[in-house]
């Protein structure tokens, strides 16, 4: 629709359909006939009784295509004004395809991977009816006790701002001029805006307090390097920062998002972030709570009842300029406008494609995520397997399915998923795996209320833990390996699952001593939505491979991986600690004035715990191969002004028997500056495929403004002086560093 057609459509509304617009409910309450919804989900929102529910503006989480359909068509057919419904799920790393947890997926730093997989995603949502996904969620994570860092991309500037513009381009596409949204896209919904990964303590939905500077340095970033890919939509946080609730603050909303950043598209609220301003004692009210939050910029109120119930009375008593309301009207329309639902109220659904889920391309970009993707933590000779080898696969991810991590629950099924049992079987046809379950994956089945019953035809009853761990051990005895898989269970992560504990359950721990008792090879394979504490439990593999929640097609890239058809080239994204005491913990620290390691200090008055090392178990950017590599650059100093790019030459050398690929990470370091600079800071990465026994050269060029940093005002500083540029594989393992000086 053009533009001004849009505008004509839009001075119609009256205030009730304006209303209507910017309130946003689960798509529950039209699935449902009349009298239900009456006495069920409106009345738990608390929705006046003249307030009309076919004049609301968008619903989340419906997500069957037809379903979708019916609701769209009956809608259209109340509305009076036949402005189509905006449609949004909760689609984190996969529709139906469900890839590996975001956590994981960053730590490929494979980003046009990346951006593959949210091509496939916004593919099968769009041909399942959606039109606007909530994700990327780009909150930076430094604190593994809490339990969102799995749906992150970890802990790294860089990294997570290079995700952030992988997904959004991948959902979105490139927009043109007109910036609509084509077929087979949809909007991107950045989350949640700001500092959320940030939480005091690590628990869930807890405060942020951080300097400006912090916050400009490192937090906003890949949030903003999402707003330049054009995301449509930006949710807000559950958090205060600095005092003042996210979803009710001007200066970030406003100010940051929408001056700073240019950002004209939707603001939407976290789920009843409204409402909980009161909780948070910012609002005295309701009503109050709905002015704040408007005033701040939010356009659309996610499950309360405070726009529906108190725009209006605000608005006709004057404490509301009406302008208010009616810009973030016209955002919502512009963004139905773009999505091109004004045209088509049924994109996607009227197609020979609708419906369409797990297309051959999607399952295969799914496996290459798991395998560039899974970390190789340790491997003493263990792994690849060797044919015929009698593997005892140990533990509930053996056969379980369960193994997308939480989000996908809302629109994955664990049916479509290729456990580990079915994965090594292709590889093994003809060779029996011994199976045991080991332990029990939950301890009971409570937590899942209603889906109980569903989650026990899918995982079986609860066993007796000693009789497990006796089973598994006469397994392993039969067996050349044992194959021990491990970890979190899906409800361990994710939202609302913060944790005061990350060392292995005990339960755990008692299976793998009992294991090793029996004298045989131990690979270990860990499940899980964050960085655990394996201090200990690392010594008791011989080899171990972290898959994180692998997603629909784990069980063939894990195994692809594991019998050496895929080489392990993925890396952390996220510092793994060895105590829980060290947390925070990330390589891109300060360093202190008394340093530990330094010649002319005690070592009791240096910066360190008495009771456990500074460094932690497994850095940010670790990961092994099966291959190993040689690394040699021909640069030599390098000096240059401002704004100048400079290049230099590496060359590759893969020294062993097998094809493989090097994950380089580029670092910098910066002498004395007006602002301290972390002790180091990835500016850049490359991957790199080395054939077994030969070499690769490849010209990196730099531009020497990636040196800089961002100040207190959000201006870019490039600083004259010395640098360093480090060339690593990891970010505690550099192999060359060339002196970079800026005149
Ligand atoms: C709350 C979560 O914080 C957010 O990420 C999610 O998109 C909404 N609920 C909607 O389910």
């Amino acid at each position: 629709m053009k533009k001004e057609k849009l505008e004509a459509l839009f001075q119609t509304l009256t205030l009730e359909e304006k209303i209507g617009q910017v309130v946003q409910v689960s798509g529950n309450v039209y699935m449902e006939d009349k009298q239900t919804i009456d006495t069920g989900p409106l009345q738990d929102i608390g929705f006046h009784s003249d307030f009309q529910l076919d004049l609301i503006g968008s619903v989340y989480n419906v997500n069957d295509w037809r379903q979708i359909k019916k609701i769209q068509t009956e809608y259209l057919h109340k509305h009076p004004k036949k402005i189509p419904l905006l449609i949004m799920a909760d689609v984190i790393y996969g529709f139906r395809t469900i890839n590996p947890i975001p956590l994981a997926q960053a730590g490929s730093f494979d980003f046009e991977l990346i951006q593959k997989g949210a091509t496939e995603t916004a593919k099968e949502s769009y041909r399942n009816g959606l039109h606007v996904l909530f994700s990327p969620m780009l909150d930076l994570v430094r604190d593994p006790r809490w339990g969102r860092v799995m749906e992150s991309p970890g802990e790294d500037v860089y990294v997570a701002s290079q995700y952030a513009n992988s997904i959004v381009t991948g959902y979105q596409g490139e927009l043109n001029e007109e910036k609509t949204i084509e077929e087979d896209h949809v909007a991107a919904g950045i989350k949640h805006f700001a500092a959320y990964g940030a939480p005091e303590a690590g628990r869930e939905y807890n405060s942020v307090d951080m300097s400006l500077l912090k916050l400009r340095q490192t937090y906003l970033p890949p949030y903003e390097a999402a707003l330049k890919a054009n995301a449509k939509l930006v949710m807000t946080a559950f958090n205060l920062l600095n005092g003042i609730p996210a979803t009710a603050n001007k200066f970030l909303n406003r100010k940051i998002l929408r001056e700073e950043n240019n950002f004209d598209g939707v603001l939407i609220s976290d789920f009843a972030a409204i409402e909980e301003l009161v909780d948070h004692g910012y609002a005295k009210d309701k009503q109050t709570a709905a002015q704040k939050a408007l005033e701040a910029g939010v356009d659309i109120d996610m499950m309360t009842s405070c726009y529906a119930n108190e725009l209006q009375s605000l608005i006709e008593s004057d404490q509301l300029p009406m302008e208010l309301l009616d810009e973030a009207v016209r955002r919502i329309l512009v963004l139905k406008n773009e999505l091109g639902l004004f045209e088509n109220p049924y994109r996607g659904l009227e197609a020979e494609t609708a419906g369409e889920i797990l297309t051959a391309t999607a399952k295969q970009t799914a496996i290459e995520l798991v395998e560039k993707s899974s970390v190789l933590l340790k491997n003493d000779q263990q792994l690849p397997l060797e044919k015929p080898e009698k593997l005892a696969v140990i533990g509930p991810y053996g056969t379980s399915k369960l193994t997308l991590g939480f989000w996908a629950s809302v629109t994955g099924s664990p049916l479509d998923t290729i456990s580990l049992a079915e994965g090594l079987q292709q590889h093994f046809p003809n060779q029996q795996l011994l199976l045991s379950k080991g332990y029990n994956l939950f301890d009971d089945y409570e937590a899942f209320g209603p889906l109980k019953e569903a989650v026990i035809q899918l995982n079986g009853p609860i066993d007796a833990e000693n009789e497990l761990v006796q089973e598994a051990v006469e397994k392993a005895k039969q067996a050349d390996k044992i194959l021990f898989t491990f970890g979190e269970n899906f409800m361990e992560s994710g939202e609302g699952a913060s944790k005061a504990h990350l060392d292995l359950p005990e339960k755990q721990l008692h299976l793998l001593r009992e294991l090793k008792k029996t004298g045989k090879p131990i690979v270990g394979i860990l499940y899980t939505g964050r960085p655990l504490v394996l201090t200990e439990v690392a010594t008791l593999f011989d080899s171990l491979l972290l898959v994180w929640y692998p997603g629909t097609m784990g069980g063939i890239g894990i195994s692809n991986l594991l019998t050496g058809k895929a080489n392990p080239s993925g890396r952390l994204a996220m510092t793994f600690p060895r105590a829980e005491g060290q947390i925070p913990i990330y390589y891109a620290h300060h360093s202190t004035g008394r340093p530990m390691g330094t010649s002319n200090q005690q070592p009791r008055f240096t910066s360190r715990y008495t009771d456990e090392a500074n460094e932690p178990l497994y850095p940010f950017g670790y990961g092994l191969s099966y291959s190993s590599f040689q690394i040699t650059t021909d640069s030599a100093a390098v000096h240059c002004r401002a704004g100048d790019t400079f290049s230099f030459k590496l060359a590759i050398q893969n020294t062993s028997q097998v094809d493989g690929e090097e994950v380089i990470q580029f670092y910098i370091q910066a002498a004395a500056s007006e602002i301290v600079r972390p002790v180091q800071e990835l500016v850049g990465s490359k991957r790199i495929f080395v054939r077994a026994k030969s070499v690769e050269e490849v010209e990196i060029e730099v531009d020497s403004n990636s040196l800089g940093y961002v100040n207190e005002s959000g201006e870019h500083v490039l600083e004259k002086g010395s640098y360093r540029y480090l060339i690593a594989t990891s970010s505690d393992n550099v192999h060359k560093s060339i002196s970079i000086v800026i005149e």
